[in-house]
């Protein structure tokens, strides 16, 4: 925290958490609390809440949280400080500018560096393109591909050229390090030599919605290996949460997003007036994608290759974009190859009525399913019961279900009910968990595992103000691990909890709100953590939370005396903890 706590209480005290999430999710009021449909994982059923008093949020299915500022992070891609200076120049707060930390001068210096760095890169290939004797063959490629002149230049098309360091020198020359260059992934190779990371080949430029240079995707020209290159990712680029052309199909009047699989599908449709059409960058589709989505879109209209490859991306496509809360429909381009080939064959209006015949998910699974032998048929009902429980209009249900019944040669009785009680189990506690799990990377967060130990205890500090002296008489933050047991990460991570504790312990006689608790981690994974403090559920009689306090100290308490017995080296340091261990046995607590 580089601004003075003070100053950031104030800003986020002065920006209504309420009003700013609404801008994004429309909320209703029930009781103390806000709820809505979690923009972080996208749901049908409101598990989102926003408790104002707090000023925080928190989603029960998928475990987001925070505060306003970590809120505006996640939705507009800010860093903490740029969450900071927005929300103080809406509430009219002067923010001194001295008061950034040299370390995040530094990052946002660079990151506004990288930009740059990108956009003249650009530019360059652009100037190769359009101007130099040298782009001829990239501009005849373009020709033939029939690339018009003014959409050449609405996506900024360009060409890297042969020479294999001509863009690095460029750059270079301008002043930008090898370093930068190196980590925006437009330049290889080491200080001895340097080399382009594209050459010699005609460049799509990758912008973010905000329409800014992040990355490029790089086709050789005519027939050769990769096809296409693209950026890896950078500081300013990760493929997983951007669409290529979203920047232009963001301001489409029409409502339903077209998503393709290919740059040059991306650019013919725009070409031939579809300006709604994006690409996933050589990814299957993914869950920061579909929510990207449905910031702009109600609707999705899947247009992948007609073969094995394309069908099973857009099988798993669907619902990714359902659970972001998107309708879907698939349409599979007859005869050709891609949405490319086929208006270049046929023409704008004859790809316009394909879309008016784009298949709802039912019929696609349907179409691609083997109805023919019966082992094929029983497969295809599984999946299609799967499939028509998550329709949740029930008329729709019910035609649909007369439908597919009729197409398989069963009674429609039967297989209504058949959806009926996957439906039910579907709402089923045990579902819901399971799916829970599933959205969270497979990984349950429920238990007495040290980190529930920690929420738990930091949750009675916080909701219960009036224990922390008797708390505090009895395990100190020390006894918070320093680090979180090495895990996923390589190196050794800062245990959020610890840093909590010690708020906490350091604020005791104060009164803490959990948007200020929040406020300590720097990272997504911590403010969930922190959030996850401030909702815990904690038992309702005094007797209970005794209990708990009880067992959570004693837990923290006897990882720390383990530790210290490891390390004990003398007779009475060994007698000293022993009896500690003892007296831990007996422990007491009152409220
Ligand atoms: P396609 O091979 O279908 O590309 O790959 P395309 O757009 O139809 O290519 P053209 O028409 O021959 O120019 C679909 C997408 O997969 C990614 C690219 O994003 C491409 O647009 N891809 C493909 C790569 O990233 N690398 C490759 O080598 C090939
Ligand atoms: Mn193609």
């Amino acid at each position: 925290m580089y601004y003075p706590e003070e100053l950031i209480r104030q800003i986020r005290e002065k920006s209504d958490i309420v009003s700013v999430i609404s801008r994004y999710v429309p909320l209703t009021r029930k009781g103390r609390n806000y709820f809505g449909l979690c923009p972080f994982h996208g749901e049908k059923t409101p598990s989102f809440s926003v408790n104002p008093t707090e000023q925080f949020y928190h989603c029960f299915g998928c475990g987001a949280g925070g505060n306003v500022f970590t809120f505006l992070q996640n939705m507009e891609n800010l860093s903490f400080v740029e969450a900071v200076q927005q929300l103080a120049g809406e509430a009219h707060i002067p923010l001194p500018e001295t008061e950034l930390s040299p370390k995040e001068k530094a990052r946002i210096a660079r990151r506004e560096r990288m930009y740059e760095a990108n956009r003249e890169a650009a530019r360059f290939f652009y100037v190769q393109l359009v101007k130099s004797p040298y782009g001829a063959a990239a501009r005849e490629y373009l020709a033939g591909r029939q690339v018009s002149e003014t959409y050449l230049k609405k996506f900024g098309l360009g060409y890297a050229p042969i020479s294999r360091d001509g863009l690095s020198r460029y750059l270079m020359s301008k002043g930008y390090e090898p370093e930068l260059l190196r980590s925006a992934c437009l330049m290889g190779g080491d200080e001895s030599r340097v080399y382009d990371r594209f050459f010699n080949r005609v460049m799509f430029p990758i912008f973010d919605v905000r329409g800014r240079v992040i990355a490029f995707g790089g086709r050789v020209i005519g027939k050769g290996e990769p096809k296409y290159l693209n950026s890896s990712d950078t500081e300013l680029f990760n493929k997983r949460k951007n669409l290529y052309a979203m920047n232009l199909a963001k301001k489409s009047r029409r409502k339903e997003a077209l998503m393709v699989e290919g740059y040059m599908d991306v650019f013919s449709l725009h070409q031939a007036g579809f300006d709604n059409a994006v690409a996933s960058l050589g990814t299957a589709l993914t869950p920061e994608q579909a929510m990207l989505l449905k910031r702009y879109f109600e609707e999705v209209c899947l247009v992948y290759d007609s073969d094995t490859a394309g069908t099973n991306a857009a099988r798993r496509a669907i619902p990714i974009l359902e659970e972001a809360g998107l309708s879907v429909r698939v349409l599979r381009v007859p005869g050709a190859k891609d949405p490319d080939e086929f208006i270049k064959a046929n023409g704008a209006q004859a790809f316009e009525e394909l879309i008016g015949k784009a298949m709802d998910p039912v019929d696609f699974e349907l179409a691609i399913s083997d109805t023919k032998t019966l082992t094929g048929q029983i497969e295809t009902m599984k999946k299609m019961r799967e499939r028509l429980m998550r329709i949740s209009d029930d008329s729709e249900r019910e035609l649909h279900i007369k439908d597919v019944a009729a197409r398989l040669g069963i009674s429609p009785q039967t297989l209504a009910r058949q959806v009926e009680e996957e439906r039910r189990n579907f709402g089923t506690e045990e579902y819901r968990k399971a799916r829970q799990t599933m959205i969270r990377g497979g990984k349950d967060r429920s238990g007495d595992g040290p980190e529930q130990t920690q929420t738990q205890l930091l949750a009675l500090l916080l909701q219960y103000p009036n224990s922390r002296g008797v708390i505090f008489a009895q395990v100190s933050p020390a006894d918070f691990p320093q680090n979180m047991p090495a895990g996923e990460e390589k190196e050794p991570r800062e245990n959020i909890f610890h840093r909590a504790a010690q708020y906490i312990f350091d604020k005791r006689q104060e009164r803490i709100v959990a948007a200020d608790l929040i406020n300590l981690a720097e990272d997504e994974k911590d403010q969930r953590r922190l959030a996850g403090v401030a909702t815990q559920e904690l038992p309702k009689t005094k007797e209970e939370l005794e209990k708990l306090a009880v067992e959570t100290i004693r837990r923290l308490r006897q990882a720390t005396l383990d530790e210290q017995l490891r390390r004990a080296s003398q007779a009475e340091e060994l007698q000293r903890v022993i009896q500690q261990k003892k007296q831990l046995e007996s422990l007491e607590i009152h409220l």
